[in-house]
């Protein structure tokens, strides 16, 4: 196979992930510091032009989905022309959103078929909510991801959770899906530079399970198929509208089948979501050179699993990892 978007696992990268912007209207606590977080000058961001000329190109070399990510994307000022340029291309779009001002969007998102929309909500409580984001929005938000449901989104709720913190409400989530179609997702505690991970404020997949196991009956909960290159592991409780799910990147990685590459708000390509190696497509794409072979280098450059740090062992010892971003401007 000489597909530039493919590995030397052999794995196809069909899944694009790129980041508007590096801003963000909330500043939760697992995700960034509360200050000094350093961000690329304007001059450095991709304008709308070069992130449609550079999407169109991996378009062209078999990607056929690009999610849509930040820092929070919609506090783009262009977000609106940058997703309906996108959506010209024979590409599935989806966003991931903090829903703080979603609900400007709507006719944008869905004039730009625009159907998967992830949303991020890590507490029920209005106070924590208000603690882990630094601001308080609960109430926007809380009615934005019911708009969202509303008009009729396949809507994926974004939880991560944090022992002692929000590990508490992991029932009442489930119960939110009783009533409504969406999936909640539980999604372990990743590290990345500045947000304080520790392995011992990560709840791992096997706490979570072992806590629905305790409020609902074995035979209620129920196994769904994945959907092949899914970052989760799917469940529903029986005669519930909805589901929830499970992101076990720490003790469950799904890095054999990943399919995605990302690019980052400043025009750098990152090969994997660990990674500390990046390509700058933007400096060259400026100076109107090729950049597919570029491109193929970077690809061939991806490790086997978690950009290097292949064992839990390694991933624990943050002294041992590689230099990487704040996930704010990963996008995750
Ligand atoms: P889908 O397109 O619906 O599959 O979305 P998603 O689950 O990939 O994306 P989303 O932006 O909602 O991210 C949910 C969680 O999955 C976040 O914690 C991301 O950091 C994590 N995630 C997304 N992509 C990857 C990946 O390639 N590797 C790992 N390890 N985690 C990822
Ligand atoms: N670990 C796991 N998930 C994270 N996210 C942000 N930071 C982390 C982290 N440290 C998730 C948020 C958001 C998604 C894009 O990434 O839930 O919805
Ligand atoms: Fe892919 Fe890296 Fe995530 Fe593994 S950790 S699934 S290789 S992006």
């Amino acid at each position: 196979d000489n597909n530039i978007l493919t590995d030397k696992f052999n794995r196809e990268h069909t899944y694009l992930r790129i980041s508007l912007t590096e801003r963000c209207n909330l500043r939760c606590t697992y995700c960034m510091p509360a200050d000094g977080v350093v961000l690329s000058p304007k001059s450095h961001i991709m304008n709308f032009e070069e992130i449609y000329d550079i999407a169109r190109l991996f378009v062209k070399h078999g990607v056929s989905k690009i999610r849509i990510t930040g820092g929070e994307p919609l506090v783009r000022k262009d977000a609106d022309i940058i997703l309906k340029k996108l959506a010209s291309l024979q590409v599935e779009l989806a966003i991931t959103t903090n829903a703080v001002n979603v609900e400007r969007h709507i006719d944008t998102l869905k004039a730009c078929n625009i159907r998967k929309i992830n949303v991020s909500l890590d507490s029920l409580n209005p106070e924590k909510f208000n603690t882990v984001t630094r601001r308080n929005y609960f109430e926007k938000v809380y009615n934005n991801i019911l708009l969202l449901i509303k008009e009729g989104f396949d809507v994926k709720m974004n939880t991560v959770l944090i022992k002692d913190f929000n590990d508490d409400e992991i029932t009442d989530f489930i119960n939110l899906t009783r009533l409504h179609d969406i999936c909640v997702r539980f999604i372990e505690f990743m590290p990345f530079d500045g947000n304080k991970w520790d392995i011992s404020k990560m709840v791992s997949y096997k706490n979570i399970m072992d806590r629905v196991y305790t409020t609902f009956k074995a035979d209620e909960v129920i196994r769904l198929k994945d959907a092949p290159n899914d970052t989760s592991k799917n469940y529903a409780i029986e005669g519930y509208k909805g589901s929830f799910a499970i992101i076990s990147s720490v003790t469950n990685p799904f890095c054999d089948s990943c399919n995605r590459l990302r690019l980052t708000a400043n025009g750098k390509m990152k090969n994997c979501l660990f990674s500390s190696t990046e390509t700058d497509l933007l400096t060259p794409l400026r100076e109107g050179k090729s950049i597919e072979s570029t491109i193929q280098k970077h690809v061939l450059a991806k490790y086997k699993m978690r950009g290097g740090m292949e064992t839990l062992e390694k991933l624990k010892n943050p002294k041992l990892h590689t230099k990487n971003r704040n996930m704010t401007t990963i996008g995750g």
